[in-house]
Order: C-alpha cells, then sequence, then structure tokens
C-alpha cells in the first residue's frame, strides 16, 4: 500500500473530480475564497458536524446548544472589540496597487515565523530583504491593519450598516443569559453552535484552509471566576497525550489550565476516534503578540497540512472579556448569583474551542486519501460514520431484469437506514473502484445465486475481504461491521 503525500492542489483536484467540492461559481471564473459542496462534499461535511454535535453537545449534560442569526445588532461587534481590532496586516503594491496579506507574504518569501511579530517589525522585514510586489515586482508600501468583517446593509434605511458574523461565538454572549436561565445550567457550562461565518481575508489560499466563507463548530466554556483551576473531568484525559511543538516551549510555558488541557485533549481524541492519525497532530501556545484582542492565552491544535503545521483549532481563554463587554455597551446586568457566596459572579470563559468545518474536512480527507497501487486506484479510507455514502448496492449483471429487481429490493431496505447508492454501470471491478474512489465503505453485490439462496456478498472497501450473508441477516451484519467488527467472523468468505 502505497500513501504518497498530496498537495493542497492535487486535494482540490480529486475534490471536484469526486463531487466533493467546487470553486463556486466556476462558469463564471470563481471568486477567490468561496466554494460550493457537491453531492458528497455535503454529506461529508454534514457527517462531520453531527458527529462533532453527538460528542460535545448531545451526549454531555453540562453543554447545550444555539444556532445564532448570521447578521446581528452591529452593536455585537463594537462591543465584542472586532470594529476595532479584527485585523490583518495588509500591504499595497505602489505600482499595480495588488494587496497582499504582509505576514504571509513575508513567511512565503523568507520562509520565517512571523507569529508575533509587530506592524513595524514586518515592515521593516519587507525593507530590509527588499520584498518586492509578487504581481509585477513594484515597490511594497508600509503594512497597514485591514479589518476582516464583511459590511452589509439593513433594509432600505441609509446608513444601516451592519456585518456579516466573523465569529459564531458572540451571539453565545449575546444570548447567555438566556440560554443559562432556560436550560437552567450550572456553573461550569457550556453553550455550542455550529454555524457560517465570513472574513474579508486579504489573501484567502490553500483551497478550503483559509476561505472567506467559512463554518465553525465553537464552544464557549464557563467557569465560576474563582474556581478557574479545577475541571471535573480531568480523569477521562489523565493519561492522554499530544505532541508539544518544542522542549523549549514546553519549559517556557506557564501552566496550562486544567479545564484547557482537557478540552484540547478532548478535541485531539474526537480527531483519532473519527480516523485521523495522532502523528498528524501537535499544540502550540500562541506568543504574546499572536494572541487575539480577547485572549489571555490560546492553545492551537494543529495538524500537518502539505503546507506545514497550521492551526487546525485555536482554544483560548478568553476570561471574562466578552461578558463584560456586553454588560457595559447593552446595559445589561449578565452576571450570575451565586449561591455559595451570596454573591454576583461574572463566569470566565476558560476555554473557547473554535474549530472550522472545512479544515476538519481537510485533514479527514488527507488522512483518509490512499493510492493502492494493486487495485490502481485510490481508496479513500474515511471513518464509516464519516462516509458521504455507506454502502454500495450492486448488481452484478445490468440486463438481467430479476436479478436486477432483486438488487432494487435490497437497496430499497437498505437505503431506510443508510445513505446508499445503487450502481449497475460498467464491470463490476469498475463499480467496485468508484466506490473504493469517493469512500464507500461496503458494498453488497446481488448474483445469480442470490436468485436461488436468497444471499448476498458484502465487500469491505479497506481489506477487499468478501462474505456471504443471507438478505435477512444483511442489516444487522452491516450494523456490526460499521461499528468495527471484522467482516470475516461474521460469515462464510468468499473467493
Ligand atoms: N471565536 C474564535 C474565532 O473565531 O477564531
Amino acid at each position: 500500500m502505497d500513501k504518497p503525500k498530496l498537495t493542497i492542489d492535487e486535494m482540490a483536484v480529486f475534490c471536484k473530480r469526486k463531487g466533493f467540492v467546487y470553486p463556486s461559481a466556476e462558469i463564471y471564473g470563481g471568486i477567490a475564497g468561496f466554494y460550493d459542496f457537491g453531492h458528497l462534499g455535503v454529506e461529508l461535511k454534514n457527517n462531520i458536524k453531527k458527529e462533532w454535535w453527538k460528542t460535545f453537545v448531545q451526549q454531555r449534560d453540562d453543554v447545550v446548544g444555539i444556532d445564532g442569526s448570521i447578521i446581528t445588532n452591529p452593536m455585537i461587534w463594537k462591543a465584542s472589540g472586532h470594529v476595532a481590532g479584527f485585523t490583518d496586516v495588509l500591504v499595497d503594491c505602489q505600482k499595480c496597487n495588488s494587496r497582499f496579506r504582509a505576514d504571509t507574504l513575508i513567511e512565503d518569501k523568507l520562509k520565517i515565523p512571523t507569529a508575533g511579530m509587530t506592524m513595524e517589525g514586518l515592515s521593516a522585514e519587507i525593507k530590509e530583504h527588499k520584498i518586492k510586489c509578487p504581481k509585477c515586482s513594484g515597490n511594497l508600501g508600509d503594512v497597514k491593519k485591514f479589518n476582516l468583517m464583511f459590511t452589509t446593509s439593513i433594509g432600505p434605511v441609509q446608513g444601516s450598516a451592519a456585518y456579516l458574523r466573523p465569529e459564531t461565538a458572540q451571539l453565545i454572549f449575546a444570548d447567555f443569559r438566556l440560554v443559562q436561565e432556560n436550560a437552567r445550567l450550572k456553573l461550569p457550562f457550556g453553550i455550542a453552535q455550529i454555524g457560517k461565518a465570513f472574513r474579508n481575508e486579504i489573501s484567502p489560499r490553500e483551497f478550503l484552509f483559509r476561505m472567506r466563507e467559512f463554518e465553525q463548530m465553537e464552544i464557549e466554556y464557563f467557569v465560576h471566576p474563582e474556581k478557574q483551576d479545577e475541571c471535573p473531568f480531568i480523569e477521562d484525559v489523565i493519561d492522554y497525550e499530544l505532541n508539544v511543538l518544542s522542549a523549549e516551549m514546553q519549559k517556557n510555558k506557564k501552566n496550562m489550565e486544567k479545564l484547557h488541557a482537557y478540552w484540547l485533549a478532548s478535541m485531539h481524541k474526537w480527531f483519532v476516534e473519527l480516523g485521523a492519525s495522532p502523528e498528524h497532530f501537535r499544540i502550540r501556545q500562541h506568543v504574546k503578540d499572536e494572541l487575539s484582542h480577547y485572549a489571555l492565552d490560546t492553545w492551537d491544535l494543529e495538524y500537518e497540512f502539505p503546507f506545514g503545521w497550521k492551526e487546525l483549532q485555536g482554544l483560548s481563554n478568553r476570561t471574562d472579556f466578552d461578558l463584560k463587554q456586553h454588560m457595559e455597551h447593552s446595559k445589561t446586568d449578565l452576571s450570575l448569583f451565586d449561591e455559595e457566596t451570596k454573591k454576583k459572579i461574572i463566569p470566565h470563559v476558560i476555554c473557547e474551542p473554535s474549530q472550522g468545518v472545512e479544515r476538519a474536512f481537510l485533514v479527514f480527507m488527507f488522512d483518509a486519501y490512499n493510492y493502492d497501487k494493486s487495485r490502481e486506484n485510490v481508496v479513500l479510507k474515511l471513518h464509516p460514520k464519516l462516509s458521504p455514502i455507506k454502502i454500495g448496492v450492486f448488481p452484478l449483471v445490468s440486463n438481467k431484469a430479476d436479478v436486477v429487481k432483486k438488487a432494487r429490493g435490497v437497496y430499497d431496505e437498505l437505503k431506510q437506514h443508510w445513505a446508499c447508492t445503487f450502481d449497475l454501470s460498467g464491470s463490476i471491478g469498475r463499480r467496485y473502484a468508484r466506490a473504493d474512489e469517493t469512500g464507500i465503505y461496503a458494498t453488497v453485490t446481488i448474483d445469480f445465486d442470490t436468485l436461488e439462496d436468497d444471499s448476498v456478498t458484502i465487500r469491505s472497501r479497506d481489506t477487499m475481504e468478501q462474505i456471504r450473508v443471507k438478505i435477512s441477516e444483511l442489516k444487522d451484519v452491516l450494523s456490526k461491521f460499521m461499528e468495527g467488527e471484522k467482516l470475516g467472523k461474521m460469515g462464510k468468505g468468499v473467493g
């Protein structure tokens, strides 16, 4: 089994060819930073979101979800600090007026990290190393700030500017009191949200990695301000190991709060349990100048993409910054009454796991992608919970009405339980290859013997193992197979 490393561009080509992801509005030349998900991509994306919601909301007693609006009262973004501080560093070409993100331009040209560099520092690097415009080789100006929020207007009234939300988090803070009261939440507790966010990136790049429209899966985890070092669940992850960027960082880091460590481990575990390779992850603490305006401390869960180690998920300690800001700007009391001390308290967000759905999508695609030399095709080894289509049903031949009819009956039954496909075009080998390439976890073949003995052949995508089972047992066997039981144990081997 060969597993060559795909580049991000090759992954984009594969995703387009197989119906996972398309450049948005390609018939008009596309539009930078926007992508559409095809018939398989939408299923994979929905499965990722479903698994995340199940693990971090439905299976927990201490987390509930919301679904906030994308456009909201613009006061939210003033209070949150996004109007003033949600910026990236931009540099203009003085000749052709093209605009570039200064930090990534320097990283690309000089192959040095820029995390924590000030605007002056970035300007100095450009001058010292005589970095020119990548488009026309013109001189570049000074580095300046650029606000990443998309603006829009509300209704027909002039001057009623609003923003497309740049993070889902703020809706959680704005709804905090209502959610806490109605869900009768007691500290520590979390409020989660999955939804679209928009950032007017200066240089969208690397396919789904940096987009202008994307989806977030976020949790704000609130704790009592005086109990920030308590974590009721630390035993669940106490022996869990994660790679830390460097010994130097390990030595210098201040102690991570237990809840922060707990959430980092839990998020890593979620990826690994859904089939991602543990060795492709590490954690990295933000240096001081790299922290967002609201963060006291941030740890990134990083993934080794083909273009380097990059942020997969940011986990920030946002303190009581957001609740306090909204209390001040809205003149609304968002504090909670502490029964123990009989005092009002403002909870702290000790940890905010913030994950882009599309980055998770890339991780699962990269770790699932295998080129199998002996089969001469790609085998997309997605976890069965993530596979866009779980089962393919194939009549062995397409020109025998009774075989096709029998296969349709099996398909009609199975699709009540799983995402299935029915395929009768081409040789059976070609159909297996097509199924492997799109991650179909098992295929069920109906042949002439089926008409006699009511048995079918199940084939495993990953091992190509085949067994023969009765149609009456098919659903049960497929359920167990998808839960991890070995195929060979559940029926008579074939071939
Ligand atoms: N809420 C944190 C982020 O969007 O990065």
